[in-house]
């Protein structure tokens, strides 16, 4: 069997911001993955690590200030190199739905949530007619689980959690081959949570073409709707794992991981020492060594990714799958 493309294709993503007096902000650094069709992959990391970022340069909403180098691939379509009107018109909401990391500042503060999404049913689906209209943004509402009734509320009028469900609820409209959902559960609670990603996963399995690519802090959220896992610290992707085999057994192999993970409450609830690094003064070598129980020597040159992970002295790779004919000796 031929196996398919992947529906997004990041190939060295690298971003740099500019500061006045010449300072750079490396962000994003030499980012390589991809989501291929049917698949959920989780992208984690603290805060400040790039995540967003990455994001926003699939979508083309970077500010001016910012440099982009490599490629990112949307069939044949490299998203860093597009122009605007590209983007504009073929590719937010139509074949990526963006579900933004502050949804409130996303929607237009002067219309109710209802003519948003009658807008966007008519700009991304060609539903036409008052009823119909109405019809569709209510079952879109519904989809996300933001109550109808909320429908005529200005986005000042929502809390949190409902500005979360509206931003999903006007991303899901376009049935995108790609969602890209950046921190989709802020400020839900657990039920809510695992209803938004359940309802992710459906969008993904609706069409085995579809994928999900989901920045999440929550990792009970990533891990139940994630195939994939990729953990980010300080701008690189340093390890790029099964979620069943990182949340589960043998578990994550990059000591960052490890630490991620230990630090919940419901694991060893021992939070990583120190702080990342500024992203304007990295180190040459490891990022992570300051903060990490493994470094050695060899950690001053900086380790490389070889697809899965970016680490001198990582944990064990999973034993492979035993051959069946190992099986039946
Ligand atoms: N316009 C900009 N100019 C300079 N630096 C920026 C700019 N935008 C973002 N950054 C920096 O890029 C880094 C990565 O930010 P990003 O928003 O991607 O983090 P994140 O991983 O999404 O964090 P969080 O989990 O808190 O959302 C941060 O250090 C941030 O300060
Ligand atoms: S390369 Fe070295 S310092 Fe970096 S995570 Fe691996 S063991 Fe730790
Ligand atoms: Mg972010």
């Amino acid at each position: 069997m031929t196996e398919r493309p992947p529906v997004l294709s990041v190939r060295g993503l690298s971003v740099r911001f500019l500061l006045p007096g010449g300072r750079r902000i490396a962000a994003v650094t030499d980012a390589r993955f991809d989501v291929a069709p049917g698949e959920c992959l989780a992208l984690i990391g603290e805060s400040g690590c790039g995540k967003s970022v990455l994001a926003s340069a699939l979508l083309g909403l970077l500010p001016a200030n910012a440099q982009t180098a490599g490629g990112a691939f949307l069939g044949d379509l490299d998203l860093l190199t597009a122009d605007e009107r590209t983007l504009a018109r073929t590719v937010r909401g139509r074949r990526i739905g963006l579900i933004p990391q502050s949804p409130a500042a996303h929607l237009t503060p002067v219309r109710t949530v209802r003519s948003q999404m009658e807008e966007t049913v008519a700009q991304l689906t060609g539903v036409r007619g008052r009823t119909a209209l109405r019809t569709a943004a209510e079952r879109a509402a519904r989809r996300a689980g933001f109550p109808p009734d909320h429908l005529d509320r200005h986005p000042h009028e929502l809390s949190g959690g409902l500005a979360q469900r509206a931003a999903t609820a006007l991303a899901l409209i376009g049935d995108a081959p790609l969602l890209l959902a950046d921190e989709p559960t802020t400020g839900l609670d657990r039920d809510l949570v695992d209803r938004t990603v359940d309802e992710l996963r459906r969008h993904v399995d609706a069409d085995g073409d579809r994928a999900l690519l989901m920045i999440t802090h929550d990792l009970a959220a990533a891990e139940r709707v994630a195939d994939r896992v990729a953990v980010m610290y300080a701008g690189r992707i340093v390890e790029l794992a099964d979620a069943k085999a990182f949340f589960g057994a043998p578990g994550p192999r990059h000591p960052y991981s490890r630490g991620l993970l230990d630090a919940l409450p419901d694991r060893a609830f021992t939070p990583i020492p120190g702080m990342p690094p500024e992203l304007g003064d990295l180190p040459d070598g490891c990022a992570f060594a300051a903060r990490c129980d493994r470094a050695t020597d060899a950690c001053t040159a900086l380790p490389p990714f070889t697809g899965s992970i970016a680490c001198h002295h990582p944990a064990p790779a999973p034993a492979p799958a035993p051959a069946p004919e190992d099986i039946r000796a």
